[in-house]
């Protein structure tokens, strides 16, 4: 079998620019075959929505809608319009995170309240309420793929609470995939990712120390691309990884089998 998303309709949320990881999963499933929508977070002046809808139109989105997590008005329209255009879809694309870069660097313990609730609340609670509107519109067979990182597992020096979420996250990959599972046999995974220099994570202090570790100690002695992420975000939504459910797939060059 060859892998083949023609006939599958998928909603990809984060594409900031033509560095977002998104970009990459959103070529490589248009590539594949599949029919797209496309979320973009709405600023003031609109200069998101201007440049992502330049940069995915040749992608031919049928959709292409605001979406802050937010604003949980905003995550309902996101599936009154997806329930209008397309009745039924086969596929989500969760790549967002956020945290203040103040939280991205020195000591975990000088993470604010605010700041600890905001990068939960973006990174990763903003999963369950996307899963929930969209579980109810989802062909039997659909996935749900996240992103996440090493962070999660090990103490990355400066991801500090964005580690706390990527936890979170994973934890939550499994949660709904035990709830979205049953019925519909809808799997929820997660792909955890080497360091890519992106806008989100320019924000990390050290970030180019941690993909200059990477390119020295992976065992491919090199960090990953958005496309290669792409590529294992296209398996996981296509029916070859039909087996899979719960997971956290790492796409980082095999950086976390090493024991130091
Ligand atoms: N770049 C890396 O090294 C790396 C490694 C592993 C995992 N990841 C994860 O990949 C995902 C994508 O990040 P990226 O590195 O491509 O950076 P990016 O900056 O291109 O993407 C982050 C996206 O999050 C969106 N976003 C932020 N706040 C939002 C909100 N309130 N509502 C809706 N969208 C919001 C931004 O608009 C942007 O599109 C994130 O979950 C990130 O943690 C990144």
């Amino acid at each position: 079998m060859l892998l083949d998303l023609s006939g599958k309709k998928i909603l990809v949320t984060g594409i900031a620019n033509n560095r977002s990881i998104a970009w990459g999963i959103a070529q490589q499933l248009k590539a594949a075959g599949a029919e797209l929508g496309i979320t973009y977070l709405p600023d003031e002046k609109g200069r998101f929505e201007s440049k992502v809808k330049e940069l995915t139109a040749p992608l031919n989105p049928t959709l292409f809608l605001p979406l802050n997590v937010q604003d949980q008005e905003q995550v309902k329209n996101v599936f009154d319009e997806v329930a209008i255009k397309w009745e039924k879809f086969d596929g989500l694309v969760h790549c967002l995170a956020f945290a203040g870069k103040e939280e991205l660097i020195g000591d975990y313990s000088a993470t604010t309240a605010e700041g600890f609730a905001r990068a939960l609340e973006i990174s990763a609670y903003s999963l369950a309420p996307l899963c929930k509107y969209a579980k109810t519109l989802f062909n039997p067979g659909a996935g749900v793929v996240t992103l996440t990182y090493l962070g999660a597992d090990r103490a990355i020096p400066n991801y500090n609470v964005m580690g706390v979420a990527k936890a979170a996250l994973e934890a939550s990959v499994r949660y709904l995939s035990a709830e979205l599972g049953p019925d519909n046999q809808v799997r929820v995974n997660a792909i955890s990712a080497g360091p890519i220099r992106t806008l989100a994570s320019s924000a990390i202090g050290g970030i180019l120390d941690m993909i200059h570790n990477v390119e020295e100690k992976a065992p491919l002695r090199r960090t990953v691309t958005q496309k290669e992420v792409g590529n294992t975000a296209a398996f996981l939504l296509s029916d070859l990884s039909s087996g899979i459910s719960g997971q956290t797939i790492y796409v980082d060059a095999g950086y976390c089998i090493n024991g130091m």
